[in-house]
């Protein structure tokens, strides 16, 4: 394989030296990227305030998106050369691509196969959890920050609870297991949102993964002090429940998990902005246009669309990748007193 894509006008920063050529997909600080998160499209159905303003955002255009043929390209780079091993589909709203089954089967049909999961809103899952499963699909998170059908309407400006709840339903259905439920907790509502949505995913046998809320909103209002933090949060779920640390080893996972009640129901808190978990990231992104991102908080991208588009072989398509991420920051830094949010919003990079 050739070295380095030093030289390429189309890769915004130079390779650093010393990015090696193949075997895992490393960083500097010796952290291995195997999970792969890919953007499938920026827009969404929802508008949730801590995300997107009502009016929406300006979408990419048409042109600056992948192609499905581009991205089962880097997909096959992704399994193939760099040794991912799980690929999540994320968007905005990943539903509204109508190559995400496509995407899933070009996934799956690569070898060593990878675990395929989706992080959807849940709207219109109804309608596609069984192809999804068809193509592929092994797992699906669902993004539910309250089952109170006035707080969630509040949050999202859409009045679409019963598709969600019908959504995550059918995900059971279909065979798509386990269900996560992702929840990221209103100021005002999230602590009394965070303890009906635990009973209604222990009722239904869903997992609760309930997130810290990130600076990664478009209008760049995040204040930590309006926020609701893991101790918080864990604080009133005991209150109203039995929890013991989960003995499963953790890995680079980032939830602290929780047995609730004795019973097999798990809790997990993601405590992203109190506790980073940056040391053990295995995660490498690509956006909906096709750029490489090492870290959520990257202020630098790595285009690898207009590389392809411009002929680059796969060597140097690999090269490039391996670079962005030979770059990776150690960590988000939002806790530090220089941290700058990054330019695109998490609708634009994929959760
Ligand atoms: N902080 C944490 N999580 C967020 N999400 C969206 N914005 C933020 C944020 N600022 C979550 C969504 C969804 C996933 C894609 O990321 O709720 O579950
Ligand atoms: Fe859509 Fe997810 Fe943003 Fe809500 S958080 S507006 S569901 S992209």
């Amino acid at each position: 394989m050739t070295g380095t894509a030093l030289g390429m006008p189309s890769v915004r920063r130079a390779a650093p030296v010393g990015a090696p050529s193949d075997g895992p997909l490393l960083d500097t600080f010796g952290r291995a990227a195997t999970d792969l998160r890919v953007s499938l499209t920026d827009r969404c159905n929802l508008r949730c305030t801590y995300c997107m303003p009502a009016e929406g955002l300006e979408w990419l255009p048409g042109d600056d998106l992948l192609s499905a043929d581009e991205l089962s390209r880097l997909l096959t780079i992704a399994v193939t050369r760099l040794g991912i091993t799980n690929v999540r589909f994320t968007g905005g709203e990943p539903l509204l691509s109508r190559n995400l089954e496509g995407a899933i089967a070009a996934a799956t049909s690569l070898r060593p196969r990878p675990q395929t999961a989706v992080t959807t809103n849940g709207i219109g899952l109804v309608r596609r959890a069984a192809a999804l499963k068809a193509a592929g699909l092994d797992r699906v998170n669902v993004s539910l920050d309250t089952v109170n059908p006035e707080h969630f309407a509040r949050i999202t400006r859409r009045d679409r609870l019963r598709d969600v709840i019908a959504g995550l339903a059918a995900a059971a259905e279909a065979g798509l297991s386990p269900v996560k439920v992702n929840a990221v907790l209103d100021p005002v509502t999230g602590l009394d949102d965070a303890v009906a949505l635990l009973r209604f995913c222990l009722d239904h046998g869903y997992q609760l993964r309930i997130i810290e809320q990130m600076p990664l909103d478009a209008g760049h209002q995040w204040q930590r002090d309006k926020t609701i933090d893991a101790d918080l949060i864990l604080n009133t779920l005991r209150r109203e429940f039995d929890l013991v640390p989960d003995p499963a080893p953790r890995g680079s996972a980032p939830a602290q998990l929780w047995r609730v009640d004795g019973g097999v129901g798990t809790v997990g808190v993601i405590a992203s902005v109190s506790d980073a978990f940056c040391g053990a990231c295995d995660r490498t992104r690509l956006t909906a246009d096709g750029q490489v991102r090492s870290c959520l908080f990257s202020r630098e991208e790595t285009d690898l669309r207009l590389l392809m588009r411009r002929g680059a072989d796969d060597d140097a398509v690999e090269a490039a990748w391996r670079a962005a991420m030979w770059a990776k920051p150690a960590g988000h830094g939002i806790n530090e007193p220089g941290f700058l949010q990054p330019d695109r919003p998490m609708s634009a990079i994929g959760g």
